[in-house]
């Protein structure tokens, strides 16, 4: 007998269809009603699909007193109620690696987008304005790179830089002994380093507010601030503080605390570039890790191991 599985993030048609070639799905993200689906079936369900935004809730959770796994597309499991799922004995598998490339890309867009103006430029040329207001750009190639946060992505991100010339440090809890980039035990000490600080760190409470005013004084007038981990990690307030006093010279922000919700003082910035949580939504990388949560289920419920378990 097919076992019954919920979706609870949004997952790419050709994803849907694998999945109900093995599984009774049930659409909870689409559903008219997801209270009376959930009512419906809820203790019925043996796995959830979700994203690493959506995730799960605890009132989810209640709902579902069944549940074994939980198949996450994306890598950050901020919104998974680890501690929780865990207490439970319900499996977690997330999709490392098939978006390092993409987040990666993101992250350099971001800090070409930011120091060379080009959306600011984008924004002119479709006005009419030409050069009006713009001035002159800065120079990335050269430049020092600091990456807080030298795991799956922020290595790619550092393999990226080194083809621009960048002289590259990192802070994180370990040093990195495979690499020649340079340790900063101290954030404050790396953002000081630092021509463009680029975030990559998991989301939660560990990093919450790490980027804080100390380190974006350090950071400096002329540095600039990329983040494409998570928006927990900086203190937005105190980012918006430093930008509009030019404390820092600008940022590319493709993750926010309160998402959607983005502190409006941003949106008027010409210093800064936005997206909306964007670095792996590719075709490629969407139907990447849309296949790791199906084969992740495949394997459950065929009695194998998780092919990306979390550890
Ligand atoms: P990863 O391989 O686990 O790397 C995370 C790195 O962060 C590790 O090197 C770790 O080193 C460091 N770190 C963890 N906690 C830390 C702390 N408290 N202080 C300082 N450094 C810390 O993860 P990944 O695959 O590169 O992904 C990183 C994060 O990017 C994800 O968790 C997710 O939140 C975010 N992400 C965002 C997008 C997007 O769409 N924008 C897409 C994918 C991923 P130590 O253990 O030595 O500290
Ligand atoms: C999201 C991410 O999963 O992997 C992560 O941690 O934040 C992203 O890849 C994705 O945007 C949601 O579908």
């Amino acid at each position: 007998m097919k076992a019954e599985i919920l979706i609870a993030g949004r997952m790419p048609p050709n994803v849907i269809e694998q999945l109900e070639e093995d599984f009774i799905v049930h659409d909870w993200n689409g559903a008219a009603d997801p209270q009376a689906l959930l009512a419906a079936v809820g203790p019925r369900i043996r796995g959830v699909a979700t994203n690493a935004v959506q995730g799960v809730t605890p009132e989810l959770l209640d709902a579902l007193p069944n549940l074994e796994i939980i198949a996450s597309s994306g890598i950050g499991t901020d919104a998974l109620q680890l501690e929780r799922v865990r207490a439970a004995g319900i499996k977690v598998a997330v999709t490392p690696d098939v978006l390092n490339d993409d987040v990666a890309d993101m992250a350099i867009a971001l800090m070409l987008a930011v120091a060379r103006k080009i959306c600011q430029g984008d924004r002119n040329v479709r006005a009419g304005r030409w050069l009006e207001g713009m001035g002159l750009g800065y120079r990335v190639s050269g430049k020092r790179l600091g990456i807080l946060g030298l795991g799956r992505i922020g290595r790619v991100i550092a393999r990226r830089a080194e083809a621009f010339d960048m002289e590259i440090g990192y802070h994180q809890r370990h040093r990195n002994l495979d690499v020649p980039y340079t340790y900063f035990d101290s954030l404050v000490e790396l953002a000081r380093f630092s021509d463009f600080l680029v975030v990559v760190v998991p989301g939660g409470p560990a990093t919450e507010k790490m980027v804080n005013r100390e380190v974006l004084e350090a950071l400096g007038p002329e540095g600039i601030l990329i983040n494409v981990g998570r928006g927990s990690t900086v203190d937005e307030q105190a980012l918006v503080a430093a930008l509009q006093e030019g404390r820092i010279r600008g940022a590319g922000l493709d993750v926010f605390a309160n998402e959607p919700h983005v502190p409006p003082e941003l949106l008027a910035m010409d210093q800064v570039v936005l997206a909306p949580h964007y670095a792996s939504a590719t075709i490629e990388t969407r139907l990447a890790m849309g296949q790791l949560v199906v084969d992740n289920l495949r394997a459950h419920f065929s009695g194998k191991p998780l092919l990306t378990p979390v550890e």
